[in-house]
């Protein structure tokens, strides 16, 4: 693998799932892979998890680690070409992303979108350049409209925890007081549809994703329903696509709660991190014995390290 920006990247969805929970059950059996082997892992955006599990991934496979929060300690970068760089930006990312290159044998990259120009965030114009120009393998650390390191993680929890071959997997749309991306959204959707899961999202209106992503899934606007029989829940709050990146206010019941458990298949709830309480989920669900959402973060070290020796495997 040179690759892994989404689910299209991986040949083998059912192998990679559970080589993941192999490494789980034995995190140092390759730690020769990454001898001598450096990762680079890139920040343009914040992270806890990412930044963590990536890390220990790497290090669990005997590889040297190096991490760089471009945004705060990194030089500004130009994504322009044809740019006179005249203002504030000290470093093309043409240079930027090739001398990472020479330090690191992979490279990890973080880039959020703006969430103004929707055919420029789409376009994956930041992640893309670091491709171009990097000129080693590159994993996703959230790209501007995916997850996909979250989205494996998360299929390998419900691989992990289902109680049936075929669960009934919801996406609900949660409150929030920001605008955010459709990249955990967009991923998780497109991952779900090419999983042996029977895949729902419901949302308020206004907040349908692109298409692109929710091939195969039932798509409703009433959330009662779709949580019907539901045997994991995947909590998430997202921005419109249409109008890009608008919010609409309201739709503060849309909001989590036990009450809204009762008819589920005692849903197992699921929510990638960080979450604000009792406002995307309660606190009832998030400490209650529904919520998953600590087991799942603890597993996007094995998705990493899943992907990371695949990677490896291939230098
Ligand atoms: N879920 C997730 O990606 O968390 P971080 O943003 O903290 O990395």
């Amino acid at each position: 693998m040179k690759l892994f920006s989404s689910v299209n990247d991986v040949t083998d969805l059912n192998a990679l799932v559970a080589e993941a929970l192999q490494l789980k059950q034995n995190p140092y059996a390759h730690q020769q892979l990454g001898k001598n082997k450096t990762l680079g892992l890139v920040f343009l955006n914040p992270s806890l998890r990412t930044r963590m599990s990536t890390q220990k991934a790497g290090l669990n496979l005997g590889m040297n680690v190096m991490v760089l929060n471009m945004d705060k300690e990194g030089w500004a970068l130009e994504l322009q070409d044809g740019a006179i760089m005249n203002g504030s930006t000290v470093e093309h990312i043409r240079e930027a992303a090739a001398v990472m290159g020479q330090y690191a044998d992979i490279i990890g990259v973080r880039s959020f979108p703006g969430l103004k120009d929707r055919n420029d965030d789409y376009s994956e114009n930041i992640f893309n350049k670091f491709v171009k120009y990097c000129g080693v393998p590159v994993v996703s650390l959230e790209s501007a409209t995916r997850h996909p390191l979250q989205s494996l993680a998360d299929l390998v929890t419900i691989e992990e925890l289902k109680t049936k071959p075929s669960p009934k997997v919801v996406l609900t749309w949660a409150p929030h007081v920001k605008a955010l991306p459709q990249a955990v959204p967009n991923s998780f959707a497109e991952w779900m549809c090419k999983a042996d899961v029977d895949f729902t999202i419901a949302h308020p209106k206004g907040y349908e994703l692109c298409t692109d992503f929710t091939q195969g899934a039932t798509i409703t606007n009433n959330q009662g329903e779709a949580l019907a029989g539901a045997d994991f829940i995947y909590v998430k709050n997202w921005s419109a696509y249409e109008p890009y990146g608008k919010v609409f206010g309201g739709n503060e019941d849309w909001m989590l709660t036990n009450a809204k458990l009762k008819n589920t298949n005692n849903a197992k709830v699921m929510h990638c991190l960080p979450v604000r309480r009792n406002l995307e989920l309660s606190d009832e669900i998030l400490d209650g014995e529904n919520s998953i959402v600590i087991h799942e973060a603890g597993n996007r070290v094995w998705a990493a390290q899943a992907v990371l020796k695949r990677m490896l495997e291939n230098l």
